[in-house]
């Protein structure tokens, strides 16, 4: 894997000891990298009434977004139940898939990886945007605002 994206993973691997998660215990860290090199990382944060849960990849975007940014090239993903010795692979939810679309280009490059809970990492897959979400909705595509 290229340095940018091992860099990229290793942000997701430390975001990941941020997330809240009394309820699912299953811990989360994502770490985005923007056209303009800049990396930007989020945890997932649930709540005691479900719905106002957020994954990782949501906060990750979010806190691009209100920094301006607007061009991304690729999302690195760590999950795994909290105390696990391997973080299996996983990949963003139906939710997360359609936020993310909404700023990504086809070619945006979903990075999952299997690694240890020290941080090595054991496997990695490198899905694009189009791969995780074909046929996707956007409303840009329709009218011009
Ligand atoms: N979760 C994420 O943060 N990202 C995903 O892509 C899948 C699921 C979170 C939501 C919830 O806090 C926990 O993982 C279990 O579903």
């Amino acid at each position: 894997m290229e340095e940018k994206y091992l860099n990229l993973v290793k942000s997701a691997y430390e975001i990941r000891k941020m997330a809240y998660t009394p309820y699912s215990s299953f811990n989360v860290g994502a770490a985005l990298l923007c056209d303009n090199g800049k990396t930007y990382v989020g945890c997932n944060i649930e709540n005691g009434a479900y719905g106002p849960s957020i994954c990782a990849e949501r906060v990750a975007f979010v806190e691009a977004i209100k920094n301006g940014e607007r061009g991304f090239e690729a999302i690195a993903i760590v999950t795994g139940p909290k105390d696990a010795d391997i973080y299996e692979m996983g990949s963003p939810c139906g939710v997360c898939r359609q936020f993310m679309s909404e700023f990504c280009d086809d070619d945006f490059k979903i990075i999952m990886t299997k690694m240890t809970k020290e941080g090595e990492l054991l496997d990695s897959k490198i899905l694009t945007m189009n791969e995780i979400l074909p046929s996707r909705f956007k409303l840009k595509d329709f009218k011009s605002i």
